[in-house]
């Protein structure tokens, strides 16, 4: 099964870039830039990532973004960033910019990994400072293909920044939202009926409201599910209890995805392999949950299918007995 997760072709929805950031890679880089970070050691940053909540992961997320990729047949990421935790510091959203741009372009060259960049808005701040980042991208807009909400999600509703969606739509962006994570089922509806999300980051909370979860399912809004992420920060009690296999069985566009890599313990293939030991998930729902990622990509519909032809290819499916 591992062997089978590891090359299943797969897309990866949700990955914010600065949790990718290594404990390694955060001390070689607080050295350079001369930057004094409260741990002593790799092992004593590591120690510290045993988190009770969002915010008490997003207390350290945001102190190792001050300092600034696996054979995972990864064939296409969608990817966040956060250009408030770079200009907040001085550092101009052109210098951010570039460098997650030139190192995207690097992983399509050289690993042949397509992607797209998402410009996720910090929601614990305020809307004004949300227009001020999106006027800053928008020299950049023909390489952003969409714009997101994240960071502290309860008491920060999708309607606090609704103004700087629909300026964003103007310009042609698409919207997703984080919604759903610990925030109510009524964030979830206001991300799609505000902001006609094409996704909802995270939703596992929709499980809470037969009307939301009916009208996901008619509408095939995708839901990216971050496994790992949920059960270090506590969304769930243990994997065992995660609701991925619940939402797939609803027939919900459920997707498997990594969130936070460096933080929460594994990249994508290991959010698969995770859910598939706890839920006992079989291969027919690994299938289904590969072909949901491509499904609910910006990808054109043209490489949507070439990537699903490829990855039935993959699980030997035949037009005769496709799912
Ligand atoms: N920023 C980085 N990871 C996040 C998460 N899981 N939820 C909200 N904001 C985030
Ligand atoms: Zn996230």
């Amino acid at each position: 099964m591992k062997e089978f997760i590891q090359n299943l072709p797969k897309a990866e929805l949700h990955l914010h870039i600065e949790g990718t950031l290594e404990p390694e890679m955060m001390f070689k880089l607080a050295q350079r830039n001369k930057i004094d970070l409260p741990y002593e050691s790799v092992s004593e940053v590591k120690e510290a990532y045993n988190f009770d909540n969002l915010e008490s992961f997003l207390d350290i997320y945001y102190q190792g973004s001050q300092v600034l990729q696996k054979g995972d047949s990864v064939r296409h990421t969608e990817i966040f960033f956060d250009p408030q935790s770079h200009t907040d510091r001085g550092i101009d959203f052109e210098t951010a910019y570039q460098g997650i741009y030139q190192a995207l372009q690097d992983g399509e060259s050289k690993l042949g990994i397509s992607s797209q960049l998402i410009l996720s808005f910090l929601r614990h701040l305020s809307q004004e400072e949300a227009f001020n980042v999106l006027e800053q991208a928008l020299p950049y807009k023909d390489t952003i293909v969409a714009v997101g909400l994240d960071s502290a999600e309860q008491g920060n509703p999708p309607s606090k920044f609704k103004a700087v969606f629909d300026r964003a739509k103007a310009e042609g962006f698409l919207t997703v939202a984080h919604a759903g994570e610990e925030g109510p089922p009524d964030y979830i509806w206001e991300a799609i009926l505000l902001y006609d999300v094409s996704r909802i980051d995270h939703g596992g909370r929709s499980m809470e409201d037969p009307k939301l979860l009916d009208y996901l399912v008619d509408r095939q809004i995708p839901l990216t599910v971050c496994p790992l992420s949920n059960v270090e920060l506590k969304v769930f009690d243990s994997m065992a209890e995660h609701n991925l296999k619940k939402l797939l069985d609803l027939n919900i566009c459920a997707t498997v995805n990594s969130d936070d890599p460096s933080y929460f313990g594994g990249y994508v293939s290991k959010n698969y392999q995770a859910a598939q030991e706890s839920l006992n998930l079989n291969k027919q729902e690994l299938y289904q949950l590969a072909k949901n990622s491509f499904q609910a990509s910006f990808l054109s519909l043209e490489t949507k299918q070439e990537l699903i032809a490829e990855l039935e290819n993959y699980c030997g499916l035949t037009n005769s007995n496709r799912a």
